[in-house]
This record gives structure tokens, sequence and C-alpha cells, in this order.
């Protein structure tokens, strides 16, 4: 399958890991920073049968890929993820996947219409431990689920941000909600059964001052089963990154999974004793080398599965519109000071503006 990648920054290596181990034919890669293209070149071996091109328009009309990942900064998925259509192209978008309500919409009906797949990049879902606990909640060991909880209490410090300046900006990325607890956001919802009655949340900037968006987002949202969720993700823990921890605590089970990013499964009690809580533990432990884990390669297994089997991405452009919503929900909250009803319509990063001046 013939697969191209746009965007050759620092989630890049992922990307291209993900499409040799899937043997995919890498054909092309694209970057407006040539050295970033350039580095991968070397890092992957990837030779000279793998076009560079700074313009992806060029890319597509000459390679024809029938797969492309789109790794840009985020306020620019959308019109990236747009035109590829155009060309017939299967897409792999990082999240979020886009950066409002109107453009998302606008993913989900263009790759229903030309009949192509779209697959938000929420890789988590592809974690080990991840994976063991959907299991668990689709065979309803938990009874009734009464709340869970998503917290990323990471560290992100100012070289971070100084390496790219698109990140906390709310035209391109929005802040440690929107970038780096999103992930965590859509594993809550998705565990919790999708459906949101209600939102609300506070935001603030309280350490990195030279960002436009919130470096600190807590949340309490009402579940249309009638469970509840707490969202809490920072990008301020002194002095390095703690965790990302999803709990959920239902009539009959309770579940914690940790670790840098959701890696680890730390609590496994069901009252049906189906399994050695202390085996799950030690089965379902992975150690990562960052917090990118190693979902990438079966993402992209799933979503080359879905191409030529003509399904659905197990993570579809849905969920990924759905992570938004929560997001976007949580920042009109706060900004409204108001609790925020679901569905979530025409909402964007950019009306907050100025929120933190
Ligand atoms: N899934 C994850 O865990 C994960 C982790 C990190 C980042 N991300 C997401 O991946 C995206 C990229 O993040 P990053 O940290 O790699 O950013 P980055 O700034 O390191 O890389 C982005 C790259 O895109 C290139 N680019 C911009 N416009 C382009 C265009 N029109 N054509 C071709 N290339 C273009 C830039 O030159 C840059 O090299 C973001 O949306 C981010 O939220 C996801």
């Amino acid at each position: 399958m013939r697969y191209a990648l746009i965007g050759c920054g620092r989630i890049s290596p992922n990307h291209i890991a993900a499409a040799q181990a899937n043997q995919l034919e890498i054909v092309a890669v694209c970057d407006l920073d040539k050295r970033n293209m350039r580095d991968k070149e070397l890092k992957f071996e990837l030779g000279e049968s793998v076009h560079q091109y700074t313009d992806y328009f060029e890319m597509l009309q000459k390679e024809k890929p029938e797969l492309v990942a789109i790794a840009t900064e985020s306020g620019k998925h959308a019109k990236i993820a747009l035109d590829c259509m155009d060309y017939g192209c299967n897409l792999i978008i990082e999240k979020p996947i886009a950066l409002s309500i109107e453009d998302a919409d606008q993913i989900i009906e263009k790759a229903d219409r030309l009949h192509l797949k779209v697959c938000a990049c929420h890789q988590n879902r592809f974690n080990k431990s991840i994976k063991k606990i959907r299991e668990a909640v689709e065979k309803n060991r938990f009874g009734r689920m009464f709340y869970g909880t998503a917290h990323v209490r990471w560290c992100r410090d100012h070289e971070y941000y100084d390496r790219a300046n698109w990140r906390g900006t709310w035209e391109q990325d929005g802040g440690a909600l929107m970038n780096q607890c999103i992930h965590n956001i859509d594993l809550l919802r998705w565990m919790m059964g999708d459906e949101v009655e209600e939102v609300v949340g506070m935001t603030d900037r309280l350490h990195h001052d030279y960002i436009e968006a919130e470096d600190l987002g807590i949340a309490l949202i009402k579940f249309k089963n009638g469970s509840y969720g707490i969202v809490e993700g920072t990008t301020n823990v002194y002095p390095k990154n703690l965790e990302e921890t999803l709990y959920l605590f239902g009539e009959k089970g309770t579940v914690k999974a940790g670790g840098q990013s959701v890696n680890v499964i730390e609590e496994w009690r069901f009252s049906d004793m189906l399994d050695d809580p202390e085996e799950i533990k030690r089965q379902f432990h992975e150690n990562p080398p960052n917090v990118y884990g190693y979902g990438h390669t079966p993402l992209y297994a799933d979503v080359i599965d879905a191409i030529k089997n003509d399904r659905k991405p197990y993570v579809d452009a849905e969920a990924g519109k759905r992570a938004l919503e929560l997001v976007l929900a949580i920042y009109k909250s706060s900004s409204e000071k108001s609790i925020v009803k679901f569905p979530l319509e025409n909402c964007t990063t950019t009306d907050f503006k100025g929120k933190f001046e």
C-alpha cells in the first residue's frame, strides 16, 4: 500500500517506524523544513525511493498515495485532511483531529461521501493495558459504572514550547487539555459510554506565561448513562512527568491504569474473580521509552486492515471528534463560567483567544 507522511517533526519517527513495521510502501515524506526530512531519511535509512517534498499538493499529484498520515501542527490538520481526500487518500490524522467542531464535521462528512477511511491517532487505545480494560468494560464486568477519572500530570518546560512556537497557541494548538491530555480524555469518554450530558470545567495558565492557552485544566462530566467523570491535566508538574492515569470505578469492579501513559495496570479488582489480579498486573506492565508508547504500530495495522476489508478504523474520525468536543466544552465552560450541555455546536479553540491575557 502506497503511503506518505506529511509533517516530519517530533512525533514523525513513531509514524515512520509504524509504516515500516507494517510493510507499507513509503513513497514520500513532506515537510516545509528540508532538514526534518533529511534527519528522518538518515535515521530510518529511507533511501532514494522515498521522495521528499515541501509542497504536499505536488506530492499528492505525483505520488498518488493510498494512505497519508498527517503530523503537522494541529491547526493545519483539517485543511490538509480535506485536501488529501480530494486525491482519494485514506488518512491517519494526528490528535486532535481538528481544532473546531465544524472542521471535524467536514472531515467526517467528506470521508463518508468519498468512502475513505479516516483514523484519529489516539494510539493509547492500543496499549495492552487499555485493551484489557476495554475488554472488561465490553463484558460488563464493572456492572453499573459509577465514575472514572483521568489524570495527566506531566512537565513541559520553556524549551519544549520554544522548540515549536505553535505549541500553546489558540490558532494552532490549545493548551494542556487539547495537546497533552486529549488521549486520556478520549479514553475516559470511551470507557464511560461515549454519551455526555453536560460538563463543567475550569482552566488556568499558572506557570507558562509565554503560551496563550491553559497549563492546568480541571473538569467534571456527567454522562448520559448516569455515571460521572473527572478530568485533571497539567504540564506544570515539578520537576518531570509523573503519570498519566485512568481510574474506573464500577459496582463490581475497580481498575487503575497508570505509568507514564496508561501502560501499566496497577489495580485490578473484580467481584467475578475471573482472573488473578496479581497475574494481570504482572502481564500488563509496559515501560515504553517515552509517553508516546507503542501504540502507533498496531494503530497502523488496524487502519491497513480497515482499508483492505472496507470497515471503519478502530479509532475513527467520529472518535476524534468526540475527544475534541469534550476539550472544547471544558474550554467553553471555563470561559463562560457555565455548565455546557452536549452536543456542542460551532466551537473552536480561537473562540478563547485572549482568555489569559
Ligand atoms: N499521538 C501522540 O502521542 C502525539 C505526540 C506528539 C505530537 N502529536 C501531534 O502531532 C502533531 C505534530 O506534533 P509535533 O510535536 O511532531 O510537531 P513539530 O512541530 O515537531 O512537527 C510538525 C512538522 O510539520 C511540518 N509542517 C508544517 N506545515 C506543513 C505543511 N504544510 N506541509 C508539510 N509539513 C508541514 C513542520 O515543518 C514540522 O516539521 C501535532 O498535531 C501534535 O498534537 C501527537
